[in-house]
């Protein structure tokens, strides 16, 4: 089957800004976590069958220090996600990860574990 992406700016942000600033982001922005612990952004995804996808984030970090966010996924942790310098703002890469989904509606939450903050994060992709 096709991928879908979630564009983050139409995500349910806590402690973010969606901006525009750093060219090569997809869709209209990326979100600008907050630089504090807990900044997150939750995305609501409907799954045809339950089971193991792979999800792909891309994003951006123009520091040399390591952003990690805790995943969780209809509230059960899941693991922690890196997100390491990328060498500049607009210098976007993917990463990815497995999820397992329910059938039918899926929340994928995204939670800043330091002090700095998240990365900026353009968007999620589901395999
Ligand atoms: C800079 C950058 C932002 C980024 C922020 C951060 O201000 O312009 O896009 O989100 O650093 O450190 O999180």
């Amino acid at each position: 089957p096709p991928s879908t992406e979630y564009q983050a700016e139409n995500a349910t942000i806590s402690q973010g800004m969606v901006e525009s600033n750093h060219a090569g982001f997809t869709g209209t922005g990326f979100v600008n976590f907050d630089n504090v612990v807990g900044s997150s952004a939750e995305f609501a995804v409907d799954a045809a069958a339950a089971g193991e996808r792979q999800m792909t984030l891309r994003f951006a970090n123009g520091t040399t220090t390591d952003r990690p966010m805790d995943l969780t996924v209809n509230g059960a942790a899941v693991r922690s996600v890196s997100f390491p310098g990328t060498g500049a703002w607009t210098a976007w890469v993917e990463t990815t990860v497995t999820v397992s989904l329910t059938a039918g509606p899926n929340t994928i939450r995204l939670t800043s574990s330091t002090a700095n903050g998240g990365p900026n994060l353009d968007r999620i992709t589901l395999a």
